[in-house]
């Protein structure tokens, strides 16, 4: 805030991409080919940036900006590619609640889910993928999870783990956002998830949770014992872009990785830590 006051947190660009399209990237990446996007208020933009927009088109057309004809193509392509259903969640009930409006469109199947602002950014295989093919081998429903310093721990649905392997790990308790004395792991929930059809049943109860949400976790959590669920430890660079400084920081790695800005970019932080070191 105040960013996010009349827009989604999902349309903050990093660098010059809005966030959103960073998971539609690796939906699309992961084999996805319908998504249903749960979001508060304000989708008319989100709606608007997965459209194709002839207005915008002509006018660059007609000016012969063709880089920028380019980067628009780039984004119909995306839209090309998906099925995308919108659905508005009426109140921020939790995110159990954002899931559960989704229910008569998943139906019985198994089904991804990806919290737009958890960014994660793969060379090899997309998360969402290395969860899907987890989830393939395993039949369980499946979290991406990462180990976080104790002092943060409070920020994330946190696991604890029965067996290991390979670096899935069976999961015995999960405790949203639990305070740093009581976690069970250091292993966090990170923004990926694929969900057996059990964890709607659990949904429908509509119990509230931690902070007095509908949360997820809690309808993983009733399915354990019945049904498999596990983590799996993720390969990517993770980036929590919903606080101002994990958003600050994505945009900065994300700068610092492209080729044209990193040049620019690179002198100028020198030049910042030499002349404030004592800031720093
Ligand atoms: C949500 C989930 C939490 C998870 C986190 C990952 O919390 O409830 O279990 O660890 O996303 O970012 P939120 O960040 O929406 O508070």
């Amino acid at each position: 805030m105040p960013a996010t006051k009349a827009q989604p947190k999902e349309m903050l660009p990093l660098v010059d991409k809005p966030t959103i399209q960073y998971g539609v990237e690796e939906a699309i990446a992961s084999g996805i080919e319908q998504v249903i996007m749960v979001t508060g208020g304000g989708k008319r933009a989100i709606v608007d940036h997965f459209d194709r927009s002839l207005e915008l088109e002509h006018y660059l057309e007609e000016r012969g900006k063709s880089d920028l004809l380019h980067i628009l193509s780039e984004v119909d392509e995306l839209s090309n590619q998906l099925d995308i259903t919108y659905i508005q969640q009426k109140e921020p009930l939790g995110l159990g609640h954002a899931v559960w409006t989704a229910r008569r469109l998943v139906e019985n199947e198994a089904c991804a889910v990806l919290l737009a602002d958890d960014v994660i950014l793969c060379e090899g295989r997309p998360a969402l993928k290395q969860l899907i093919d987890a989830h393939r081998s395993t039949g369980a429903t499946v979290l991406a999870v990462r180990r976080v310093p104790k002092s943060e721990v409070s920020r994330y649905g946190i696991i604890a783990t029965g067996g290991s392997r390979g670096g899935i790990h069976e999961i015995v308790d999960i405790v949203e956002k639990p305070p740093a004395g009581d976690a069970p792991s250091d292993l966090a929930a990170l923004g990926r998830y694929v969900l057996l059809p059990a964890v709607f049943g659990e949904l429908d109860r509509g119990e509230p949770g931690a902070g007095n949400e509908i949360q997820l976790v809690d309808a993983i959590k009733r399915t354990i014992g019945h049904q498999p669920v596990v983590g799996v430890e993720f390969e990517g660079d993770y980036y929590d872009t919903g606080t101002v400084p994990g958003y600050l920081r994505a945009n900065l790695m994300l700068a610092m990785k492209r080729n044209g800005l990193r040049e620019e970019l690179a002198p100028l932080l020198r030049e910042l830590l030499e002349t404030s070191p004592e800031s720093v």
